[in-house]
């Protein structure tokens, strides 16, 4: 089930929506341990798995929505400015509905899994020399005067349909979770997560509301230091944005649920990707990984208090926005290069026919000391 129809009483759908789906949202919510050791004594702390999306972000929470209205109120195409996942996303919703997709991107600056996802769904894919946010110039420009709709999160059932999220982990932990990390470009899913949280909230679901801790990368930060960045950089390109279109609701979000917004460090993040591969288990791509960067930021600036006795434990989540598969060139980056075994399997294929009977740990070790690897 979808989330328009698991949470249709909180949307703006009516029976005559057509619905337009592919099954998005119900990602896990994966406990991690390796990283509640690091943040200190007293707190859990949760991975909302947005990777696990149809398309493999969270983006698909708010196209479900938009696509649905689009097509309802007689659209026939959507456009969209993207740094990758929400053209990724828009594509494939736009093939659900057979509606047509126009996507304008950063040339040279978004994955090559979302610009595969883009292309091979069959959206016309406009490249353009300028940054994400000259990009949204030209397709809000574009969506005006022609009979287009507008599918980046500026549409308002993008939020709508993003604030689900906040719904499956309240769900979850049958409470609001204490604080709620994200990472922060347009600013389109922090609006979207305390909207969520809020409306829970006031439909008596929960009680209490996270303090919403959102991460901007240190070369596109605009919203910490409160000045447009006009040549936003950061190897997370997801998050490369200098004038967020939500900045206003970015701001509301931090300052109602007396959270922060505060900036990680390219190292900072890519010190993160690598924990989560590598400790956790779980791979996000770069910009996901902002949240967990600033978790453990804050908690080495001593930012979480340890519970009060009798308190019990606190509860973080942060989300993983998108999954690492997006953007294989930079994990090959990230890592160091495997040693060419080559000429070692060579001879393990020999040595496997000449004794056939042997346990493959057992072969490694004989050609280990015949040619000189390393010990298994
Ligand atoms: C993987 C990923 N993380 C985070 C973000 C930032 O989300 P928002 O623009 O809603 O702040 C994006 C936006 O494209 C994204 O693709």
């Amino acid at each position: 089930m979808g989330i328009i129809e698991k949470y249709r009483k909180y949307l703006p759908v009516t029976d005559d929506t057509p619905v337009i789906s592919l099954e998005e949202g119900n990602t896990p919510l994966i406990k991690a341990d390796p990283i509640a050791e690091k943040i200190g004594e007293g707190y859990n702390v949760w991975l909302k798995y947005e990777g696990l999306n149809p398309t493999g972000s969270f983006k698909d929470r708010g196209m479900t929505m938009a696509v649905s209205k689009a097509l309802e109120e007689g659209s026939r195409a959507i456009a969209c400015a993207s740094t990758g996942n929400t053209s990724a996303s828009a594509a494939a919703y736009a093939v659900r509905a057979g509606m047509k997709c126009v996507v304008v991107i950063p040339e040279g600056n978004i994955a090559f899994g979302k610009l595969a996802q883009a292309l091979i769904h069959g959206a016309r894919v406009v490249p353009i020399k300028g940054n994400f946010d000259d990009a949204l110039d030209i397709v809000k420009e574009l969506t005006e005067k022609y009979p287009v709709t507008l599918v980046n999160s500026l549409n308002p059932f993008r939020i709508e349909g993003q604030k689900s999220g906040a719904f499956e982990i309240c769900d979850r932990l049958g409470k609001a979770p204490d604080y709620h990390a994200l990472p922060v470009g347009n600013a389109g899913n922090i609006t979207a997560y305390w909207k969520g949280y809020t409306e829970y909230r006031d439909d008596g679901k929960i009680d209490t509301l996270p303090k919403m801790l959102g991460f901007q990368a240190a070369g596109a930060c605009p919203i910490v230091t409160g000045k447009r960045v006009e040549k936003p950089e950061t190897l997370a390109t997801a998050i490369r944005i200098g004038n967020p279109a939500s900045w206003k609701q970015a701001e509301k979000a931090r300052d109602s649920s007396e959270g922060l917004i505060d900036m990680v460090t390219d190292d900072e993040i890519v010190g993160a990707y690598k924990f989560l591969a590598s400790k956790v288990g779980v791979f996000a791509e770069p910009a996901s990984a902002a949240s967990v960067a600033g978790i453990f930021k804050k908690a080495n600036e001593g930012y979480f208090p340890v519970p009060a006795p009798g308190q019990g434990k606190k509860d973080i989540v942060c989300v993983l926005t998108g999954h690492g598969l997006k953007d294989p060139d930079r994990a090959i980056k990230c890592i160091e290069n495997p040693k060419l075994l080559m000429p070692i399997l060579k001879r393990l294929s020999e040595l496997r026919e000449y004794d056939p009977g042997k346990r493959s740990d057992e072969v490694y070790s004989s050609c280990a000391r015949r040619y000189g690897g390393p010990a298994a």
